[in-house]
């Protein structure tokens, strides 16, 4: 019977990224049990090095099992009641998924839009928050997938914690590309994905808690309304006394492992040097293309750069398609109201490389010539 193993990509897109060797000979180590020791010593050195790549000292910092929209409902769902206010940014696509969730939690959302492509202003979470009698949660997206924005978070966090609200962060497309700096940034909540930046296969998604977000899930009036991502059922497990939770998915725990190791013996700021060197080469050489950047460079990310689908191109989509067929390139089409105009291209994780984005550009040269 033939195989339905896939063909070789170079994945350029808004995620996955591309996987290192030693990453994904991880992967095919036999598993072992989710009680083994061995697994409890492996968890501990990860949790260990996600704290480092938070820059917290969290101690419930996790390889949730699932990926990055897992990551935000388990925080969400943990936190949010019937009847709380939770103020949410949006400038893209996936801060409308934060108030999505939050509504069907039976939050009052207060929506601080932004137009997509800009950030959100200090001022306006500012009103938000001044507006309501109370604030349990405020959220935002830290690096907007769907536009290349990164959202400025200090601020925000100072503005949350002057009405004793939480913050809560989404670090999908930044942790392991740009400082995301919990602690630092006073961010009482985030999740991520390791299939981006972290370098690791989808299906993870690192989260971190601080004390004080914990203990307001630990005072709800009423339960947790989801069991499997109840995060003191899932701390039982993760910490002493391990008990059973559900069969963690140890084949990606391995390889995050690994990706953690590669990331830490690489350096934190030498990695965040490539992803901005990478993405500058590729900046500079779309804009010889004529191609333009879509985000303002003062917010523009390392990690996902946006440009606009140029003019004289009739069909976008038969251009990606001729990368993806000819080349084994990935790059991402635009979300939402920028379907059709922009083009999403990810220099995340290992697939940040000069090689891969010389590639791309001689690539993209012959495909618009
Ligand atoms: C900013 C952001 N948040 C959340 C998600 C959801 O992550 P996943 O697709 O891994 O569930 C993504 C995915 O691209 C993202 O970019």
């Amino acid at each position: 019977m033939e195989t339905a193993l896939p063909s070789p990509r170079i994945l350029l897109g808004p995620g996955p990224s591309s996987v290192n060797p030693r990453v994904l000979e991880a992967l095919g180590r036999n598993p072992i049990g989710y009680l083994d020791p061995e697994l409890f010593t492996l968890l501990d050195d990860l949790r260990a090095d996600l704290r480092t790549l938070f820059g917290t000292a969290n101690d419930f910092t996790i390889p949730l099992t699932g990926t990055g929209m897992a990551g935000m409902e388990c925080c969400l769902v943990n936190l949010i009641e019937p009847g709380d206010n939770v103020v949410v940014g949006i400038n893209g696509f996936f801060g409308m998924r934060m108030a999505e969730i939050s509504r069907r939690l039976g939050a009052n959302v207060t929506e601080v839009n932004a137009e997509w492509g800009q950030i959100i202003e200090p001022g306006q979470f500012y009103d938000a928050v001044k507006a309501l009698p109370s604030v349990k949660l405020v959220g935002t997206v830290h690096a907007e997938t769907s536009t290349g924005v990164r959202q400025p978070l200090e601020p925000i966090a100072e503005i949350a914690h002057d009405r004793s609200a939480l913050f809560l962060v989404d670090a999908v497309t930044s942790l392991g590309g740009i400082p995301v700096n919990i602690d630092e940034c006073d961010v009482d909540v985030c999740y991520s994905g390791t299939q981006k930046c972290v370098g690791a296969p989808p299906g993870l998604a690192p989260i971190t808690v601080s004390e004080a977000a914990y203990q307001v899930a630990q005072s709800r009036k009423s339960p947790v309304p989801n069991w499997y991502y109840d995060w003191k059922l899932l701390r039982n497990y993760y910490d002493a006394p391990h008990t059973y939770h559900h069969t963690v998915p140890v084949n990606l725990l391995f390889a995050l492992r690994e990706a953690l190791a590669e990331i830490l013996e690489e350096g934190l700021e030498a990695r965040y040097r490539r992803h901005r060197d990478v993405s500058h080469q590729l900046m500079t050489g779309l804009t010889e293309l004529g191609i333009k950047p879509f985000a303002n460079a003062e917010y523009r990310l390392p990690t996902l750069n946006s440009v606009y689908v140029p003019s004289n191109v009739e069909d976008e989509v038969a251009v990606r398609k001729r990368l993806l067929y000819e080349f084994g390139l990935e790059i991402g089409g635009g979300l939402g109201d920028l379907k059709g105009k922009v083009w999403r291209i990810g220099t995340m994780g290992a697939s940040a490389t000069r090689r891969n984005v010389a590639l791309l550009l001689v690539a993209l040269k012959h495909i618009l010539a």
